[in-house]
């Protein structure tokens, strides 16, 4: 007999809002405080993200209107990976890459970033951390930010790029093909 622990069954509780869900235009208060309904939710978030092979999950998009996240860029599954109220502290150079996005499916677009990033954010045990990071690191700190603004990385493209990406936003919207699937794999 298969049993399903009470983690479990609060993860398959909670539902990945997919664009255009309302959750996710929202600019999300901070979170303050964490007793064990939060952490249990927090956790569940990471479990989510885990199962949905994304690098990073933000309040927002699991309708949990809240400044917290969870983010593991390598996939090691240790260390902190849950940030509750993080900010940008500094920023610094240019980075060009594609992203994409749990709650986008199937769509990815190249996207303009800082190259390098600063945050600061708070553990779930109220330890405030200062976190440098680069690259794909940094590029998912300010697209999981970028989430609890409200903001999406189709909002941040323009010309050709921006103008392919609404047509296949316009689907999104109208529902996908019959027989579709989107590729999730490298997605936040
Ligand atoms: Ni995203």
């Amino acid at each position: 007999m298969k049993t399903i622990s009470l983690q479990t069954i609060k993860r398959l509780a909670m539902e990945l809002k997919i664009y255009p869900a309302a959750a996710l235009r929202k600019c999300a208060p901070p979170l303050r405080q964490v007793t064990g309904a939060e952490l249990s939710r927090l956790n569940g978030m990471l479990e989510l993200m885990y199962e949905q092979q994304g690098v990073g999950l933000a309040g927002p998009q699991v309708g949990w209107n809240v400044r917290v996240l969870t983010m593991d860029v390598e996939g090691k599954k240790e260390g902190e990976r849950i940030f509750i109220n993080p900010a940008i502290l500094e920023t610094e150079g240019v980075d060009m890459a594609e992203e994409g996005c749990l709650s986008l499916p199937g769509l990815k677009a190249v996207v303009a970033r800082a190259g390098r990033v600063v945050v600061a954010a708070y553990t779930v045990r109220g330890e405030r951390v200062e976190l440098e990071a680069e690259g794909l690191a940094a590029r998912a700190w300010q697209h999981e930010i970028d989430h609890l603004n409200g903001v999406l990385f189709i909002d941040k493209l323009s010309g050709p790029a921006g103008l392919a990406l609404r047509r296949r936003l316009k689907s999104l919207r109208d529902g996908p093909e019959a027989g579709s699937k989107a590729p999730r794999a490298e997605e936040w």
